[in-house]
């Protein structure tokens, strides 16, 4: 059992930068206590207000939120395993997959995909040996797709280099795990070997500001530095692993972004937003009964930041962005406006041929091994340029997709099939969805007869093929839509399921110009690259 382990078992736990906890400038000092180990560092633009000042408010605040832990924390996977799992390299790996899973995706999204991994690479060692392929096959639906492929390489250099062994602290973690920042070190380090130091996430930033009403912008890194200190200072050195899961627990059940549950708080009693909430509730009501001018004549005393009032606290909230009673708690956290993704469109194609028992078939090409969806599948897709009309689009993409044909193609065979928008972190992307289906032979519509071009890899897959390929939750939707416009080309009354033999040229939203069916002249790509466009 690692020494960390056995801390954590015991109860002692090891504190985590105990070398950083500072004394708090004097200003503040009547309100601070001076127990060395529950005082985070302190700016001299920071009041008592924002922090946790007493060591008794921090057992009652852990003792509180654990309890509350106990009775009703989520039945998940992960944490079964931690608490099971006796092998600590086992452990962290166990708790380091569902850490990057968790990363920007929801939990009941994640438990499947966590199943599924675990069961087919329940160790390092499984891991470092799977193929990139496997890998985005299985994390394809839980985006952010680098994720997987860090996590797999990560693995490979423990196995290689450590001897499978993981590295054993938090600071280790990040140091030489690439893909492991400050966040999932300490998730790991806290959750699988018992370090006694805290974690900030989303969920914990809304907690922590809530709870000391830090309204300064949580997204920089002045006051990002300051919530980990919280974090730290607050995290229980018997149970670090199950404190931190705790406030992450408290942030997506209770303390939600809107509309949190503040009735069913269990550090309510801690939270000086809550307390604000209340005290307004209390002056409104007394008001409203007449009470106002006898016992309560002025607006409630507010507990609030000393500094606040000088207007150099590096925490309160700017002045031009005062309280606003319609939100009540749901004040904090605030961050800056993020950048709005940009806009872009995209043209894809669903190319399809009849396979050899003239089922259909669809051509996905690989998208290069490094940038957006990295190494992932799709239809052949062109990004239109911004100052492209449709006209010069279609032309292009159809260009694109006769090379990928392998025969000529006339443009009414391409049909437009409708739009479909995704959200990635900074793009906002329209695909603009055309189908083409080829009637040719089936071998030469290969797309990989001009060996000597460089091409991305490429393969025709059956739907079922495409629906298990590692193919992005865009190009799924892609596929929806394809599949959707064609079952409402086939008429009433005949089913959905895609089963086109019999009917080639499936009615698109553009008139059907040319007999598509008919395989035009085949042509080398190179032939069709230097041949007019076969109208
Ligand atoms: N979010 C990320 N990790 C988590 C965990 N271990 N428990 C709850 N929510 C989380």
């Amino acid at each position: 059992m690692s020494k960390l382990r056995a801390a954590a078992r015991s109860g002692r736990g090891l504190q985590q930068g105990a070398g950083d906890v500072r004394k708090s400038p004097r200003r503040c000092r009547e309100n601070v206590s001076s127990h060395k180990d529950v005082l985070p560092p302190v700016s001299a633009q920071q009041s008592a207000y924002h922090l946790f000042s007493h060591p008794a408010e921090i057992e009652a605040f852990r003792k509180n939120l654990l309890a509350w832990y106990d009775k009703c924390k989520r039945d998940l996977p992960w944490r079964k395993l931690a608490a099971s799992e006796s092998d600590t390299n086992r452990r962290a790996y166990a708790v380091w997959v569902s850490e990057i899973m968790l990363q920007q995706t929801q939990v009941a999204t994640v438990i499947d995909f966590y199943n599924r991994w675990m069961q087919k690479w329940p160790t390092l060692q499984a891991l470092a040996k799977a193929s990139l392929e496997d890998v985005n096959e299985l994390w394809a639906g839980l985006g952010y797709y680098s994720r997987g492929k860090r996590l797999q390489e990560a693995a490979q250099k423990v196995v290689s280099e450590r001897a499978g062994q993981m590295p054993g602290t938090a600071e280790e973690l990040q140091k030489l795990l690439p893909g492991v920042g400050r966040y999932t070190a300490g998730a790991i380090a806290s959750i699988s070997y018992g370090q006694v130091t805290g974690v900030v996430d989303g969920n914990v930033i809304r907690v922590l500001c809530r709870v000391r009403c830090i309204g300064a912008d949580s997204s920089s890194p002045a006051v990002g530095n300051r919530l980990w200190d919280l974090a730290n200072a607050l995290v229980d050195p018997a149970r670090p692993g199950d404190f931190n899961q705790a406030m992450m627990e408290l942030g997506a059940t209770v303390c939600t972004p809107r509309a949190p549950l503040c009735m069913e708080c269990p550090v309510k009693h801690h939270c000086r937003a809550s307390c604000r909430v209340e005290k307004e509730l209390e002056f409104a009501s007394r008001r409203l009964l007449g009470q106002a001018a006898s016992s309560f004549p002025q607006a409630p005393d507010l507990e609030e930041c000393a500094a606040a009032a000088t207007g150099i606290c590096s925490l309160c909230p700017p002045a031009t962005e005062p309280w606003d009673s319609s939100l009540g708690v749901a004040n904090f956290p605030r961050r800056a406006a993020k950048k709005q993704p940009r806009a872009e469109r995209t043209a894809t194609c669903v190319l399809e041929r009849r396979g050899h028992r003239r089922e259909p078939e669809y051509l996905i090409v690989q998208r290069p091994s490094s940038g957006l969806l990295a190494g992932l599948w799709e239809f052949p897709s062109l990004p239109w340029g911004p100052e492209q009309k449709e006209k010069q689009q279609t032309e292009a993409l159809l260009g694109h997709v006769q090379a990928w044909a392998g025969e000529a193609v006339a443009r009414g065979c391409l049909r437009y099939v409708g739009e479909v928008g995704h959200v990635f972190s900074h793009i906002h992307q329209t695909y603009v969805v055309y189908s083409l289906l080829l009637g040719g032979d089936p071998e030469m519509a290969s797309g990989g007869r001009d060996k000597e071009l460089e091409r991305p890899a490429f393969r025709w897959v059956t739907q079922a093929e495409f629906q298990k390929s590692a193919v992005s939750t865009a190009m799924k939707k892609v596929w929806k839509v394809f599949e959707q416009q064609s079952c409402e080309g086939r008429g009433p009354g005949k089913g959905c399921k895609r089963k086109r033999g019999a009917d080639p040229l499936h009615v698109g939203q553009l008139k059907v110009e040319a007999d598509c069916s008919r395989p035009l002249r085949q042509l080398s790509l190179e032939a069709f690259l230097k041949a007019p466009t076969g109208e």
